[in-house]
């Protein structure tokens, strides 16, 4: 069955981007681990990045329209964008939260707040990569439990 996974603002240099708190691995080899994984557990995982707004808002909107299961790391957004909690909130299939670091272990206050949570089934957090592939099994278990 289908799955979203959504990245959004920054997600895109993973890999260059500040290695030391969220990796080495490049955006293009989440894409084909997601992917892996998500076979491993007879999900069709669609992977896709952004660093706008409003189209995170669009895909989500798209997918409440679909009953798509979602994985999220809205990135920053997760801390301040009440667009990307409302669309969170219209979603019926599950949706996971993912982030790479811990945000709430970090040492800035705003990280420690966020929108998508309220509307997750979990919150899969300081596992870096290895943490889609977690969320990717949340969603898969939470779909054979309630839509199979
Ligand atoms: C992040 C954590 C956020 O605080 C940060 O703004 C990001 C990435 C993570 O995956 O660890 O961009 O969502």
């Amino acid at each position: 069955r289908p799955v979203l996974v959504l990245n959004g603002p920054n997600l895109g240099r993973l890999g260059r981007r500040q290695p030391e708190i969220y990796g080495t691995t490049t955006h293009a080899e989440l894409v084909a681990l997601c992917e892996q994984w998500g076979a491993e557990r007879g999900l069709a995982v669609e992977v896709r990045q952004t660093n706008h707004e409003g189209v995170l808002v669009d895909w989500l909107n798209v997918a409440a329209d679909e009953r798509t299961p979602v994985v999220l790391n809205a990135a920053a957004l997760t801390h301040y964008s009440y667009a990307v909690h409302d669309a969170c909130a219209q979603l019926e299939a599950p949706l996971v939260e993912v982030h790479l670091s811990d945000p709430e272990a970090r040492p800035e206050e705003w990280r420690h707040h966020s929108v998508v949570r309220p509307h997750a089934v979990e919150v899969v957090k300081g596992h870096g990569v290895d943490g889609y592939r977690l969320a990717l099994g949340v969603l898969a278990d939470v779909l054979t439990g309630t839509d199979r």
